[in-house]
């Protein structure tokens, strides 16, 4: 495996990721023309669960960066005629690509990819990890706060199905935050600290809003999206209730009217378009490290 690849939040430092945070940032000031050098930036990105976020930035940092990009039809290569994962990627890095992207619905696919010596960078595998979704998360939470030691942070809804819940809870942790997960019973996780909504949310300097993952089986028998937004989600009568500088996030596709409430999802506190703004940064902070490249200096 290539040591620049990105395949999960454990791979990663706290320095690693302060370089990688510093390096986002340094793109949207100092080095916004920032380039790879066009002969060896040939890009294939490949998605075999549906995106919007991670999907286009990846293609729009990539793009910014310079390089070239291959948008991998999956549907219509030769995984449908039986190729496993790992003859597909070890047949783009034979033909000549220098670095891929990965989303799949399988936890840790990435372990049948030991022998593929170009960088992966993982997209989002199944209920495993989302490593540039939680780099985008902690971004903004650091643009917000200043830092990433000793915040509240609240994730609720469904926290079992989550690789978001998971990739936050291993990163803001090792940076001393403590993170309190809430939302139905039934989509609880060992090892997660659950509690109870309107008692945990006054306190919470981010309240992260998630979706239910129906492509992953998630469903609550009889309950109505109106019931389920009542119980669980972010209300306007809750959003009252939060804290003067706390802030909502959700990593999106967002389902307006069962997690959160429709107005909530622009409202003052809301960072959900931000969080996608900040995605482009770290995806190209996160493709310039594949890449092999030392973090920037600050420009005197
Ligand atoms: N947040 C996120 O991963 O969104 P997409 O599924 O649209 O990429």
């Amino acid at each position: 495996m290539n040591k620049n690849s990105l395949l999960s939040m454990h791979d990663l430092s706290t320095n690693d990721i302060i370089h990688i945070l510093r390096d986002a940032s340094l793109f949207n000031v100092s080095y916004s023309d920032w380039q790879l050098p066009c002969s060896k930036a040939l890009v294939a990105n490949l998605f075999f669960e549906a995106s919007t976020r991670t999907h286009y930035s990846f293609e729009s940092a990539e793009l910014q960066l310079g390089c070239r990009v291959a948008d991998v039809q999956t549907s219509a290569s030769s995984v449908t005629k039986g190729e496993t994962l790992y003859d597909t990627v070890k047949t783009l890095e034979s033909v000549g690509y220098d670095a891929v992207v990965i989303r799949h619905s399988q936890d840790a696919y990435y372990k049948e990819l030991e022998g593929i010596n170009i960088p992966i960078l993982n997209a989002g595998d199944g209920a495993g990890d989302h490593p540039t979704q939680c780099l985008l998360d902690l971004l903004t939470m650091y643009q917000e706060f200043g830092t990433l030691e000793g915040l509240n942070v609240l994730i609720c809804g469904d926290i079992q199905h989550s690789r978001v819940a998971a990739s936050n809870k291993t990163a803001l942790e090792e940076f001393g935050s403590t993170v309190r997960f809430s939302g139905p019973k039934e989509w609880e996780r060992e090892g997660y600290e659950h509690v109870d909504f309107d008692e945990a949310l006054p306190k919470a300097d981010v309240v992260m809003m998630l979706r239910i993952q129906k492509e992953r089986g998630a469903a609550i028998q009889g309950l109505s999206d109106a019931e389920y937004l009542k119980q669980y989600g972010l209300t306007k009568e809750r959003y009252a209730k939060m804290k003067e500088n706390a802030i909502i996030m959700h990593p999106a596709p967002v389902n307006r009217g069962v997690e959160i409430d429709t107005d909530l999802v622009e409202a003052p506190k809301s960072r959900i378009f931000k969080q996608m703004s900040n995605g482009v940064l770290v995806r190209k902070a996160v493709i310039k490290r594949a890449f092999g490249y030392a973090p920037f200096e600050e420009k005197k």
